[in-house]
């Protein structure tokens, strides 16, 4: 559900047509809609109600800090896992008492700066990092709350790339030495292990390796009961899929109607941390058609973004829709044509947004290319020396920039001319 709509035959946000928002902040451009992502907010917030769960948004989705700051004044916290992202979220006026911190690999400067604010909580990902934040909690005088991030071994059925709750990947703690760390909480006098965390992968479609991760853990608090050892948090992560393209994602609703009897009079604090699911479908990015080519085995849409601008197709072959901010009938002079590959003008042949596409555009059109909400802007690049995109969000009838588009200044801005 969003609210990019056709009304007649221009392609909106909200109530502003897209095609104006091209020609007025040029592109390419990130044009959001807050609707669409508070109502996600609002959805899986309600489908969670009956646990009164903190949600968390997992910042590396979308981190400008307008939309961070369009969740935050609705309650929600912010899931963080880096010093960056800390400071967005102070930035974006989110209460530290909210803020997660996942990351594989947080340095001891990262550590000692979100002690010092006060985050409600670091999800730790390996021993020698439980010893350094109990190390540097000792240092300043303090005592940290602390989760485990567990890593549940399951398969999430989603893309090699953002499986996270697998063995052989990098993140969380293995099950075994988690329960020993409980046993042995003595050993980290400076840290309080209030809590597990768990986040098995991204862009998950099917309920059931959620409910599964989430009862590999409530065993193991089982467990951990009957030697005394009480949990206050669970975090059952993010990775909430959605759609692109044929999917058919469990809804928030089919989620916690399956995970809240597991969830429900435990007496647990629960936390999600979704991303895309709030994003993902609140965003798009308009790109200008510059020349269209054709040779006798292919026909290419060349447009102005490119792999920097959106890396997940070159990254995942993921698939985005691509539909024109303005639609063209066949009277007009435009032909249903071949089928073509759109691609941006960065020099790789892996820089596509979309491959056989049937669109019906003329060199000077715009597209608008769907679902490009969540790791899209977050993930963009310098590459090729082309300066960031804008990015404007729209509430109803206006359209605010919240990111004035880069130019080449900025490119070497950082650089030192010997
Ligand atoms: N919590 C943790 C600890 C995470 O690592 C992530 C995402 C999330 C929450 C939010 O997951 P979500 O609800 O958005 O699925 N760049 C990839 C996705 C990477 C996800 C990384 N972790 C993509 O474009 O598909």
């Amino acid at each position: 559900m969003h609210y990019f709509k056709l009304k007649g035959k221009y392609l909106y946000c909200e109530d502003v047509q897209v095609e104006d928002l091209a020609k007025r902040f040029g592109t390419p451009l990130y044009v959001y809609s807050q609707r669409t992502l508070r109502e996600h907010f609002d959805k899986i917030k309600k489908a969670f109600k009956a646990v009164s769960p903190l949600i968390c948004y997992s910042v590396k989705a979308n981190s400008n800090i307008s939309i961070l700051k369009s969740l935050v004044s609705r309650g929600a916290g912010l899931d963080i896992v880096s010093a960056g992202e800390l400071y967005r979220a102070m930035r974006a006026g989110c209460s530290p008492k909210k803020i997660v911190y996942a990351s594989v690999g947080k340095t001891a400067e990262e550590i000692k700066q979100a002690i010092k604010l006060g985050i409600l909580m670091f999800n730790v990902e390996s021993l020698s990092e439980l010893a350094q934040i109990n190390a540097i909690a000792g240092n300043l005088g303090k005592k940290v709350d602390v989760a485990l991030r567990i890593n549940p071994d399951i398969n999430p059925k989603t893309h090699k790339y953002i499986t996270t709750g697998r063995k052989e990947t990098k993140f969380g703690i293995e099950i075994g030495s988690a329960r020993k760390v409980f046993l042995k909480r003595d050993n980290y006098p400076n840290l309080n292990i209030v809590g597990v965390h768990i986040h098995i992968g991204s862009q998950i479609i099917q309920v059931g390796p959620f409910i599964k991760a989430i009862k590999k853990i409530l065993k193991l608090f089982k467990e951990l009961n009957k030697k005394n050892i009480k949990i206050t948090y669970f975090n059952i992560g993010g990775g909430l899929g959605i759609i692109y393209d044929r999917e058919k994602p469990q809804t928030a609703q089919e989620f916690s109607g399956k995970a809240l009897p597991f969830l429900k009079e435990k007496g647990l604090k629960i936390i999600l941390e979704p991303g895309r699911f709030i994003v993902g479908n609140a965003g798009i990015l308009v790109t200008k058609v510059l020349y269209i080519k054709e040779n006798p085995s292919k026909r290419f849409i060349v447009v102005d973004a490119a792999m920097n601008d959106l890396i997940r197709p070159a990254l995942y072959g993921a698939y985005h829709k691509i539909v024109p901010a303005k639609k063209v009938t066949r009277s007009q002079g435009y032909k249903v044509t071949r089928k073509a590959d759109v691609v941006g003008p960065v020099c790789e042949s892996g820089d596509f947004l979309g491959k056989d596409r049937k669109l019906d555009v003329a060199e000077g059109d715009f597209l608008a290319v769907m679902g490009a909400g969540a790791y899209s802007f977050s993930m963009s690049s310098n590459y090729n020396s082309r300066p960031k995109a804008a990015e404007v969000l729209v509430k109803k009838n206006r359209a605010y920039l919240i990111r004035k588009r880069e130019d080449c200044r900025d490119l070497v801005g950082k650089e030192i001319l010997l």
